[in-house]
Order: C-alpha cells, then sequence, then structure tokens
C-alpha cells in the first residue's frame, strides 16, 4: 500500500535542505519501489506569511491524514518581533502537541569520516554513539500558568511552570528502556532533583519503571553534571533521558561532539509510532537560498522516517551507508569542510547521496 508523506519545508533553510532529502525519496522509489506519495503543507513562517497563522488547520489536517511527516526547519528574523503565540517556533511546538508526538529520538552518531570535524579531541568522541530520548510534549515548554504579568507596584514580571505527572515520565521512560534494550542495556535519566520537586518525582518514577526492565542499567545524573560529562567523556553514555528542556540543550551539545549540528536527525513519535522527522538543527536564516548548508541530517531524517514509521529497515540502512559513502569520498558542505576535502553546495551533496543510493542498486 502507498504511504503518504507530508513534506514541510518550513523556513530559512528549511526549503532548500527537504529539497535534497526529496530528491533521495524519489531515488527510493524510482530504484528501490519504495511506495510512498509525497504532499506539501506550510508551517511556520512561511504558513503565517501565507495564512497568518503559522500552523495552519489544513496543514495539521494533512499531518493527521498522513504516514510521516518530514519537516525541515522554522523561524527567521522576519517574524520574531511577531507576538510569540504567531511565531513560527508555535507552528512546530503546535504540531507536535496536536500529534501527540512525545518521544523525541535523537541519535549522536560520529561518522568515523568526520572524527576531526569535532571540536573535540579525536580520541574522545571516536566511535561515540549515543540516543538521547528527549520529552517533547510537556515540562516548561507546555507548563502553565505562563506569562507576563504586571506587578502592583509597575514591574514586570515572567513566568513558565516546570510540570511533568507520572503518566507522562513513565510513557518516555519506557521509551528510553526499550530502545536501550536493543542497544547497550545503559539508560542515563538527567534531571535536577537536587533542586526541583517536579524532576524529583521524575526520578523517582524511572527508578520504579527500571525495575521492569532488570536487564538495564539505569544510572541518574544532574543536567549540570551532564553537560559537562558530554563534552568530557561522551562516550559514557548510552541512551540518555530527559525532560524538554534538558533535552532541547544537551541535544545540541551532543550535536557539536560529531562534528556538525549540520548531521543530526530526529525521530518525534506518538504511542503508535507515527512520526515527524527533523533535523535537530534550527533554519538559520544567515545562510538561507545560498546553497551552503548541510543536508545531510535531513536526509538521515528520511532514513529514520523509513526506519521507524515505515519499517522499511533495508531502505533505511542504504540511506545510511549512501552518507557514509559520500563521506569516505571526501565530499564536505563548509559546516563539516576540513582540507584535502571537496567542498559541495547542498544540492551538490544531494545528489552525491543519490549517486551513492543508486550505485547500491547495481
Ligand atoms: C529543537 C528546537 C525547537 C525546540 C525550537 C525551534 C522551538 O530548538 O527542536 O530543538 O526548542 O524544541
Ligand atoms: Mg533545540
Amino acid at each position: 500500500m502507498t504511504k503518504k508523506l507530508l513534506v514541510l519545508p518550513g523556513d530559512g533553510i528549511g526549503p532548500e535542505i527537504v529539497a535534497e532529502a526529496v530528491k533521495v525519496l524519489d531515488a527510493l522509489r524510482q530504484a528501490f519501489g519504495l511506495a510512498v506519495e509525497l504532499e506539501r503543507g506550510l508551517i511556520g513562517g512561511a504558513a503565517y506569511d501565507a495564512t497568518g497563522h503559522p500552523l495552519p488547520e489544513a496543514t495539521l489536517d494533512l499531518a493527521r491524514a498522513a504516514d510521516a511527516v518530514l519537516l525541515g526547519a522554522v523561524g527567521g528574523p522576519k517574524w520574531e518581533s511577531l507576538d510569540i503565540s504567531v511565531r513560527p517556533e508555535k507552528g512546530l511546538l503546535g504540531i507536535r502537541a496536536a500529534l501527540e508526538l512525545f518521544a523525541n529520538l535523537r541519535p549522536a552518531v560520529l561518522y568515523p569520516q568526520l572524527a576531526s570535524a569535532s571540536t573535540l579531541k579525536a580520541e574522545v568522541v571516536s566511535g561515540l554513539d549515543i540516543m538521547i530520548v528527549r520529552e517533547l510534549t510537556g515540562g516548561i515548554y507546555f507548563g502553565k500558568p505562563r506569562g507576563v504579568r504586571t506587578l502592583a507596584g509597575g514591574e514586570r514580571q515572567g513566568y513558565n511552570t516546570l510540570i511533568y505527572s507520572e503518566s507522562e515520565i513513565r510513557r518516555i521512560g519506557k521509551v528510553a528502556f526499550e530502545i536501550a534494550m536493543q542497544r547497550d542495556r545503559r539508560v542515563t535519566s538527567v534531571d535536577k532533583a537536587n533542586v526541583l520537586e517536579c524532576t524529583e518525582l521524575w526520578r523517582e518514577v524511572m527508578q520504579t519503571l527500571a525495575a521492569d526492565y532488570p536487564q538495564v542499567d539505569l544510572s541518574h545524573m544532574y543536567v549540570d553534571n551532564a553537560a559537562m560529562q558530554l563534552v568530557r567523556a561522551p562516550k559514557q553514555f548510552d541512551v540518555v533521558v530527559t525532560g524538554n528542556m534538558f533535552g532541547d540543550i544537551l541535544s545540541d551539545a551532543a550535536a557539536m561532539l560529531t562534528g556538525s549540528i549540520g548531521m543530526l536527525p530526529s525521530a518525534s513519535l506518538d504511542e503508535q509510532n507515527k512520526g515527524m522527522y527533523e533535523p535537530i538543527h534550527g533554519s538559520a536564516p544567515d545562510i538561507a537560498g545560498q546553497q551552503v548548508a548541510n543536508p545531510l541530517a535531513t536526509i538521515l531524517s528520511v532514513a529514520m522516517l523509513l526506519r521507524y514509521s515505515l519499517g522499511e529497515q533495508m531502505l533505511a540502512q542504504r540511506i545510511e551507508n549512501a552518507v557514509q559513502r559520500v563521506l569516505e569520498l571526501g565530499l564536505r558542505t563548509a559546516d563539516i569542510y576540513s582540507e584535502g576535502c571537496q567542498r559541495v553546495s547542498t544540492g551538490q551533496m544531494g545528489d552525491a547521496v543519490v549517486a551513492a543510493l543508486l550505485e547500491q542498486s547495481r
């Protein structure tokens, strides 16, 4: 049966990098018989410009009808002065919430060819393979009350709420433990239980859950220490599970271990493994339209989409192999460029991945 994919290019470099991912999907259709049908929708600033809202109802309808969603990135200076309720980021947060995509998987894998692109010493990062499991539809990102209020004396005060219920903690914990069972069977739960009651509960629930997974080794780490350990000795981690905001921050740090944030894909899944797939980087408005952005994170997001939402493990592996191949060939976009390599544009990188894919069909 033909599967439906919704493609949401978004803003900034979004359209450019998504175009390369679509090339890859087209190649899979033509050379490997992948049965998918693509539809396009608007999100973020592009949606705001066209409809006055960063997440139009039409986009949500398409997303609900699709088997999976591929997203580029949202946001840019053009929309920064808008009211927070209609900013591009609200479109992204809105679609995550509406589709109940509570489980955000952010693998940080170092491709051996890029060991020297990391700002850390090669021996610290070589062989790195971490999976960050970030809770995506709760915590301080969505907690109420929130806002900016004016106090009696006229001074303004901003406030947000960090909030997690036991069931929310348990379901993200389960995802982490299940993934750990397929990997090295180690879970590090990151919290700030020495200060925040909410994450004290987080720790307690994780501990209780661990009893259901006797083969998995659970440890706990405070977020400040986790940030330090990530750059000190990142290979100590297998699966990291944490809340929305800590996960946002730690995954950017983890990305740099791999050489560039331009390399990291992500999957955001609901209870049924329906998902949205996007690079973890942003819309990079400063380089938008210049064909210098790295499309590999988006292309690798397609691999995750095939693996988690379409059950196409083989094709997912083929994409990952093709990415390895282009790196072996020495092709580099600006963000991962190093001496002696060949600098390529966004489009050339996409074409090279497609060529490497087609090579595998022969
Ligand atoms: C991410 C991004 C988003 C987030 C922004 C754009 C709202 O930083 O996906 O990591 O904070 O979740
Ligand atoms: Mg982020």
